[in-house]
């Protein structure tokens, strides 16, 4: 398989295909690397035994990847090539006519401390680090460098033993020792046949914790986290994740560890949340890094997810690979979903589900709506770091997820077991493992397969009728996937629909009976609907009370389902569905129904009025004693300004916002009592632990005051000082100081900012928070904000997560301020993507999404939205910017 290939006539970037795959002509079976490493020039010298791959004719030559390497010498079984003997162009070495099994040596000098992609070997804070996925392997040495090429790797790491006292790798440390000149070695061997994109090393001053486990067979594993020494009291929570995920995936999915060292390593500067390098993970530090008074609840969770997300690849990635990057899915939806499914274990099920779900129905659905749409797995690709998306992670994880309703959790843990047995040690797709599942099963999954070929969400219709003298409830479902942009032509998806149906009188699920006994033998297997063809009518009968429908229960499909449904059947199923998932969902279609009013009124220019119902629904939400205060803060929460537009044919950004605040200003000032009372009754002097039961109080608790704050209520703005003064945790210091600098109150908000600024200006991580907190501001400086924010010292264009606290925050969650009529959110945002197209394609083309997303809006911002998309164009641009751009002008 080519890669980013430069096709000489046009020099414009060319795709691969998935339909081009082919074994490669040679494999690596063992890897021998050594690294000499100084920050500007690191001599790497790698011996590769490499032998002509089976199904491979004698005619194709041997041909390696390798990028920006210097190349100072070449041998092949101890004889040097003479030039001629070898091909060199930016992105290969050839040679012509090698022998069937070989012992190649090379050795190249690379330059790591000039490396601000954050790809192959790079330098951060002083620490030496790598980042093979996908082609990273390629800037270290001369390589086959793709997954489906799996080799044992030995690594020795040669460095100053005061500059890099600690020196890391892959696997087992056999041998270590000292050299002259200060410096010493280690050597490190990995007996796992690995692909090259899970290779590691680490060198740099570091310091560990240390923990130990006891894996189901009796091994006894030691797990380290190796941190900058500032940084070694903010581990403890990320060890326990890791200790806790071990054990869970024990448990539920029957695999053990199998290394005898496990290690975290967190880095500061970092393209994505972590890395699965095979015993080596390699994490953000704001993936790793936690403490009660630097993280919130939700990076504690974030931390405990990510954690649990890179060991679980040990298996579902790493053990079992995949063929070719097309099939990244294989690896990361199924991944996903058990860490989602993990997270779910470890704290609030329905509220990790709500969570989820929101994310993918607010990023993924308009991925699918957009230029860059593209299926679960893809056909081409210019850039694959472009492909790392929503829709490969997330939406891989719904498909994983509907297979395993299909099939019921039980068969499901079989075919996981036999997928894991029989592909261990391979690099496989994703028939591979679907196949598992229908062989285990004796489903037919053929028209299943369409969720990884066919892009775009697809859309449900339904509508029901109730006959009242046959006690019948007719439930037509319709389904059509729009057309996206390589795909104009859809076929009908196999959709597993989970329905209820609530008794108008009883508030009770009614017993469901279905005509076709073939429907009614799979409602009987998974309790769920099999949608197969565009249009099926599904009869319920023995019915003695009209029904509401509660459809998609738990959301068992990635679909748009639209329901006629009247205000007051939500006001209904909000209060008596019995499907936790359904019954938020109600809460937020209730509300959405309320927003659209309101967002026409704003548009009209005529008098906001409030839905007294909804202000009903929420009273009742307010009144009734729960004992799930998790999911009552979630169904507390508004639809977000980014869902509501993902529902509007025509995205009015002010109108989304003014109709939101006027929602919850009338919410707020409706019921100011029972708000005031839930924050009271949620307050705790209670040490900090990110524990279900605290982060749900105070998640209520801050939900509580962010009402309170929307009507800058006296009482409330007071709490809100307290809150911050108080000083408990990040969480309250953050939720209190984020509503306080987003009021009208700057006399209060300008010394708390600036002494929360002073207090933390040696943590890059609450520097973050507090960059991301001022530019989601509403009001119109936040702009200049950015830019006033951009010269900060603690500011920095090269660090990822600056980036992403910064800009990110201001051109994805403040849409005010970035759709600006005037244009300057735009250009505002081109011009970082032209410095970073330089610095970090990676970032750039992920930092841009937002402006491709053009179509969505009035035609005087898609002209100012397309003119900055043009003067991107007209740059010289890394193959990762020129896609994306290319795709969304293209649109
Ligand atoms: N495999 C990693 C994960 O999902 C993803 C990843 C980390 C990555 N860093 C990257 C992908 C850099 C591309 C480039 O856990
Ligand atoms: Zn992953």
């Amino acid at each position: 398989m080519s890669t980013t290939n430069m096709s000489p006539a046009t020099s414009e970037p060319r795709p691969t295909y998935l339909s081009d795959y082919r074994p490669p002509a040679y494999r690596a079976t063992h890897t021998e690397l050594k690294f000499d490493l100084a920050p500007s020039s690191t001599r790497v010298t790698a011996l590769l035994h490499l032998e002509r791959h089976p199904d491979s004719s004698g005619e194709r030559p041997l041909v390696l990847h390798g990028e920006k390497l210097s190349l100072q010498r070449i041998a092949i079984d101890g004889q040097e090539l003479q030039e001629g003997e070898y091909r060199l162009d930016e992105e290969t070495l050839t040679i012509e006519h090698a022998p069937d099994r070989l012992r190649l040596e090379t050795e190249v000098d690379i330059d790591p401390a000039s490396n601000t992609a954050l790809q192959g070997l790079y330098v951060s804070n002083g620490m030496f680090c790598t980042q093979c996925e996908a082609e990273g392997f390629r800037r270290i040495t001369f390589y086959p460098d793709r997954p489906d090429v799996m080799a044992t790797f030995s690594t020795t790491l040669i460095g100053d033993q005061q500059q890099l006292p600690v020196l890391l790798s892959n696997g087992n440390p056999v041998e270590r020792g000292e050299l002259p000149n200060g410096k010493h070695f280690v050597t490190w061997e990995d007996p796992f046949p690995k692909p090259s994109y899970l290779f590691a090393l680490v060198a740099g001053q570091l310091e560990k914790v240390e923990d130990r486990f006891t894996t189901m067979s009796g091994r006894e594993v030691l797990l380290e986290i190796w941190v900058e020494p500032a940084n070694i009291d903010k581990t403890e929570h990320a060890m326990r994740s890791l200790k806790a995920a071990m054990k869970w995936d024990e448990e539920t999915y029957g695999r053990e560890y199998d290394l005898d060292r496990f290690m975290i390593v967190a880095v500061d500067d970092f393209n994505m949340g972590a890395m699965e390098n095979k015993g080596l993970n390699i994490f953000n530090s704001a993936a790793v890094l936690t403490h009660p008074h630097t993280a919130t609840d939700a990076a504690f969770q974030r931390v405990e997810g990510v954690v649990a997300h890179e060991y679980f690849h040990n298996w579902s990635g790493n053990r079992v690979t995949c063929r070719d990057w097309f099939q990244l899915s294989l690896k990361e939806g199924f991944t996903v979903f058990r860490d989602q499914s993990f997270s779910a274990d470890m704290n609030s099920a329905p509220v990790k589900r709500i969570e989820d779900v929101s994310f993918l129905r607010t990023a993924q659905f308009a991925e699918d709506a957009g230029p860059t749409a593209h299926p679960v797995r893809p056909d081409h690709y210019i850039e694959i770091t472009n492909f790392y998306t929503l829709t490969i992670y997330e939406k891989g994880a719904e498909i994983v997820r509907m297979l395993r309703h299909l099939l019921g959790w039980e068969t499901f843990r079989k075919g996981s077991d036999l997928y894991f047995e029989r592909f261990d040690g391979q690099a496989v797709t994703i028939e591979d493992f679907v196949g598992c599942m229908a062989e285990v099963s004796g489903h037919d999954l053929d028209q299943f397969m369409r969720w990884y070929s066919q892009a775009g969400t697809p859309e449900i219709d339904a509508i029901g009728e109730y006959d009242y003298a046959k006690g019948e409830y007719r439930l037509t479902l319709r389904q059509r996937t729009p057309a996206t942009p390589d795909q104009p032509d859809k076929q009908s998806l196999h959709i597993p629909v989970r329905v209820g149906l609530v008794g108008t009188k009883s508030g009770e699920d009614l017993t469901l009976t279905l005509e076709n006994p073939e429907d009614q033998e799979n409602l009987d297997k998974g309790g769920v609907l099999h949608l197969r063809e565009e249009e099926q009518t599904f009869v319920f009968t023995g019915l003695n009370e009209a029904p509401i429908p509660s459809l998609l229960r738990g959301f068992s499909a990635p679909a748009r389902l639209r329901f006629p449904y009247g205000r007051d059947d939500l006001a209904f199923l909000l209060k008596h569905d019995s499907d936790g998932f359904n019954r938020w969902d109600a809460g937020q279609r209730l509300a959405m129904l309320a927003l659209e009013d309101l967002i026409a009124a704003h548009r009209n220019g005529v008098e906001k009025v409030m839905d007294p119902r909804v202000t009903e629904a929420f009273r009742g939400l307010l009144t009734t004693p729960t004992d799930d205060k998790a999911v009552l803060a979630e169904m507390l929460t508004l639809p977000s300004e980014a869902y509501i537009a993902e529902q509007q044919p025509v995205v009015d950004v002010d109108a989304i916002h003014a109709a939101r605040t006027f929602v919850k200003q009338s919410l707020a000032g409706a019921l100011r009592d029972e708000f005031l009372a839930l924050y009271q009754a949620n307050r705790s002097d209670a040490e900090y632990a990110p524990d279900a039961e605290q982060i749900a109080a105070r998640s209520l608790k801050n939900v509580a005051l962010s009402y309170l704050m929307s009507i800058e209520d006296d009482e409330g703005i007071a709490l809100a000082g307290q809150q911050f003064e108080a000083d408990h945790n990040m969480t309250d210091v953050r939720a209190a100081l984020t509503l306080l600098v987003h009021s009208s109150r700057g006399d209060i908000a300008d010394p708390a900012l600036r002494a929360f600024g002073e207090k933390w200006a040696h943590d890059p991580l609450v520097m973050d928070q507090w960059f991301s907190l001022q530019v989601t501001r509403p009001q119109s400086d936040a702009l200049d904000r950015v830019k006033y924010l951009m010269a900060h010292p603690a500011f920095s264009l090269k660090n990822p997560n600056r980036v992403r606290a910064l800009i990110g925050a201001f051109v994805g969650q403040n849409r005010v301020n970035f759709h600006r009529l005037d244009g300057a959110g735009y250009e505002l945002l081109a011009d970082v993507v032209i410095e970073l197209n330089k610095l970090n394609p990676e970032i750039a083309a992920r930092i841009i999404t937002p402006l491709t997303r053009w179509q969505r809006f009035d035609e005087e911002r898609q002209a100012l939205m397309k003119a900055q998309l043009e003067r991107i164009r007209a740059e010289d641009l890394s193959p990762n910017v020129y896609e994306v751009v290319e795709k969304a002008l293209a649109a």
